[in-house]
């Protein structure tokens, strides 16, 4: 009997193999690899961790895939409590990839190095209990600790990476970089800037100015040049990323309740939905924006959770799609001492009349004129005033 495993060739699903195999008495393992827009080199670590493990390992190329979602998620302005939704997004991506290979590859089984205590072991499990496979969660069900895993892992000779980046676990996709775990635990210590490889400590450096073009909603070009997707993700994150733009140090609220510390870096995430944002408060009406807050809210309500597929996705979408097919344009942002802000917004359906708001104008469009507002002014506060009144005279004496 086989096991597909969800493999990063990180210290959780490394230890994974030999227990898989020993502990659940499974004859083979294989690893799945998915491409969610990683940094190369862990690819390479993947690969030699599989030879070193003698396991199989297939690596499935998502990137467009998951690229398209995330510029869903644009459209829907999506974050969770201040995070842009990197790893909470791919999930549903990769665990499908996984179950895929496992379903090809006659396996019975299929497994991740999740603990029981994050959001991990949510998302994936969401994707295969729809599957007749058996879904197998190692470190939650054995109940291992890091520190056991360490122990373990020399123990046995296997092959994980010591040093610094080996105390954190971390999340890397397109999206964002995620850093977890060891003295980043205590929400009280000041992380060390090594926690960082995709933001550079911004100071000194001179601003930039990056434009962005939109069409319904979708970023199209760059400075002027159209660029696909996964391109221009990977080229923000490294302008972006060198002012130092797109890092996030918070206290999360997990799906279990669990209140955890969490380090982010998404520098081209943090462009995008400042730019988009910025055209929807250009495009939008007032009514609309309000509306759309309590939508997007719920879309990343819906991402956190990794549960993109599920029927309330697509209604909300139907909103943000329909508004956002007005969120063409184009906008400036200033990348600054680790800052990222609009400074120049255009579009042609600007829902704004320069002679109406200006200082320097008279008229109002469409015959209204200044002292047209006289009216609205006497009444504005009205109500308050005779609460007011009416609680002072009733507590006079
Ligand atoms: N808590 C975050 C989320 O739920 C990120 C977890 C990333 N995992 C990690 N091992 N660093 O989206
Ligand atoms: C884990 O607990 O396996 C990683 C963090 C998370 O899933 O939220």
């Amino acid at each position: 009997n086989r096991v597909a495993l969800a493999f990063s060739g990180g210290l959780d699903t490394t230890v994974c193999v030999p227990l898989l195999e020993e502990e659940y008495g499974y004859d083979e393992v294989i690893g799945v690899t998915v491409d969610v827009g990683q940094p190369k080199k862990e690819f390479a670590e993947a690969e030699e961790t599989a030879e070193a493990l003698d396991v199989d390992n297939y690596v499935v190329d998502a990137r467009e895939e998951f690229a398209d979602l995330c510029l869903r998620s644009v459209k829907a302005n999506a974050t969770y409590q201040g995070y842009p939704l990197g790893t909470a997004l791919a999930r549903p991506v990769i665990a499908q990839a996984i179950l895929d290979v496992a379903i090809e590859q006659d396996c019975d089984a299929v497994a991740h190095g999740c603990t029981g205590k994050g959001n991990d072991q949510l998302r994936f499990e969401a994707v295969w209990r729809d599957s007749d496979l058996e879904v197998i969660a190692p470190v939650r069900e054995l109940g291992l600790t890091r520190e056991w895993e360490m122990e373990y892992a020399a123990e046995r000779d296997l092959p994980v990476e010591g040093g610094n980046e080996g105390r954190y676990s971390i999340d890397t996709n397109l999206w964002s970089r995620s850093i977890e775990g060891s003295e980043l635990e205590d929400p009280a210590t000041i992380p060390e800037d090594d926690i960082y490889d995709w933001t550079d400590n911004p100071s000194g450096k001179e601003a930039e100015l990056v434009d962005i073009a939109f069409e319904s909603g979708e970023p199209v070009a760059l400075d002027g040049e159209e660029i696909d997707s996964v391109e221009l993700v990977e080229a923000l994150n490294e302008r972006a990323g060198a002012h130092g733009v797109g890092r996030t140090d918070m206290m999360e609220d997990r799906m279990l309740g669990l209140k955890v510390r969490e380090n982010y870096e998404h520098p081209a995430a943090t462009v995008l939905l400042t730019a988009h944002e910025a055209l929807e408060q250009l495009v939008l009406t007032q009514e609309e924006r309000q509306f759309k807050q309590q939508v997007d809210q719920q879309w990343a309500q819906k991402g956190y959770q990794g549960l993109i597929d599920a029927p309330i996705v697509d209604a909300l979408e139907g909103f943000i799609d329909s508004t956002n097919e007005r969120v063409t344009g184009t906008v400036t942002v200033k990348l600054e001492g680790g800052h990222c802000r609009p400074v120049s917004r255009e579009s042609e359906y600007a829902v704004y009349s320069k002679s109406a708001a200006s200082f320097d104008q008279e008229d109002v469009q469409g015959g209204i004129t200044q002292q047209d507002a006289t009216g609205v002014a006497k009444y504005h506060g009205f109500q308050s005033r005779l609460a007011n009144t009416a609680i002072e005279n009733a507590t006079k004496d």
